[in-house]
C-alpha cells in the first residue's frame, strides 16, 4: 500500500524556548525567513506525501494562518509589483493541510492518537518539527521507499554521543538486515546514559502501520509522566516487526537553542539575500574572537 499521509505533532508548549513561546507557537520560529514547520511540510511534499495533518493545541492558530491565503497581503504585493514576494506567500497556500487540536497535552503518543480518524487504515508517517534533515533524498522519502520493500513500521535513528542519549528514545538493536536497517529488540524512551541499550537514538521521522493506534489507545504514561510514542512502538514491536533505519545525512535540532542558532547560520549561508554579508561577518567575528576582542 502506498504511503500518502503525514502527521505533524505541533501541540507542545515549547518550554525550551520560553519566554518567546509563551504567546507564540514554537513551530513558527523562523530560520532566517521561513517558519520551522514550513520546512517539515516541504519535506512531506518533496517525499510525495499527498495529505498532511497538523496536530495543534492552544495558542497555535498562527500555524493555520500561515498556510491559509491572506487576500489583503496578496493584493498589496500584486499592486506594488512585488512578484517574488507574492510567489513566496502564495506557495504556502498551495499545500493541502488539515488540522486537529489536542485538547490536553498528555504527550507525543496521545498527540499521534488524535490522527486516528485522518489516517484510517493506512500506513503513515509522523514528522516531528524539532528535527530538520538535509540529504538529497528527504528522510521521509527514504522511509517510504524502504516501506515498499518491508511493509513494516520503520523508525529513523541516528548515532548520538553517549552522554546525550537521555534526550531521546533509544533502540536496542537485534542484528542488521542490511547496511542501514536494524531489527530491534526494544525501544526505550529517554534512558540514563548508563542504562541505554545503544547510542542509536530515535530522530523525528517515523513510518507507522495503523495498528499503532490500537496500542496508543491503551498506552499508559511513561517517561516524564507523558504518553510516549516510543513505548507504544515498543509494544507494537511485540506483535509485528518494527525496524530501525539509520539515517546518515545531516540533522539539525531546532528544538534546542544552540541547534536553532546553528541551523539559522547554516541556512543563512545558503540564502542568496544574506549569504555574502553573513560569511564576511562570521570571518570577521572569528578573528575578533581569536584576538580576544569579543567575549
Ligand atoms: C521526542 C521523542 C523521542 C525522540 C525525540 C527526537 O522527544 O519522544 O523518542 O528521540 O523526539 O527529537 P522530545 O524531543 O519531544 O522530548
Amino acid at each position: 500500500m502506498k504511503v500518502r499521509k503525514a502527521v505533524i505533532p505541533a501541540a507542545g508548549f515549547g518550554t525550551r524556548f520560553l519566554p518567546v513561546t509563551k504567546a507564540m507557537a514554537k513551530e513558527m520560529l523562523p530560520i532566517v525567513d521561513k517558519p520551522t514547520v514550513q520546512f517539515i511540510v516541504e519535506e512531506a511534499l518533496a517525499s510525495g506525501i499527498e495529505e498532511v495533518l497538523v496536530i495543534t493545541g492552544k495558542g497555535k492558530r498562527s500555524i493555520e494562518d500561515h498556510f491559509d491565503s491572506n487576500f489583503e497581503l496578496e493584493e498589496c504585493l500584486r499592486k506594488k509589483g512585488k512578484n517574488e514576494l507574492l510567489q513566496l506567500v502564495e506557495e504556502t497556500t498551495k499545500i493541502n493541510l488539515h488540522f486537529v487540536r489536542q485538547s490536553h497535552p498528555l504527550g507525543l503518543g496521545d498527540a499521534v492518537l488524535q490522527a486516528r480518524a485522518f489516517v484510517g487504515d493506512e500506513p503513515f508517517v509522523v514528522m516531528l518539527g524539532d528535527d530538520l534533515m538535509t540529504d538529497t533524498t528527504p528522510l521521509t522519502k527514504q522511509l517510504m521507499d524502504n516501506y515498499q520493500k518491508t511493509h513494516a513500521s520503520t523508525i529513523a535513528v541516528m548515532k548520538v554521543p553517549r552522554n546525550e542519549v537521555s534526550s531521546y528514545g533509544v533502540i536496542k538493536p537485534d542484528g542488521k538486515v542490511d547496511d542501514r536497517l536494524y531489527n530491534v529488540a526494544s525501544f526505550v524512551e529517554k534512558p540514563k546514559p548508563e542504562d541505554a541499550p545503544s547510542d542509536l537514538a530515535i530522530i523525528g521521522r517515523y513510518l507507522l502501520t495503523p495498528e499503532i493506534f490500537k496500542v496508543l489507545q491503551h498506552q499508559k504514561p511513561g517517561a516524564g509522566d507523558e504518553v510516549q510514542l516510543t513505548d507504544a512502538i515498543d509494544e507494537l514491536n511485540k506483535t509485528q516487526r518494527v525496524f530501525a533505519y539509520e539515517f546518515r545525512g545531516k540533522r539539525y535540532d531546532v528544538g534546542d537553542k544552540f541547534g536553532f542558532l546553528k541551523t539559522s547560520i547554516e541556512y543563512g549561508l545558503g540564502h542568496k539575500e544574506v549569504q555574502g554579508n553573513l560569511k564576511n561577518y562570521i570571518v570577521k567575528l572569528g578573528k575578533e574572537l581569536e584576538a580576544g576582542k569579543v567575549k
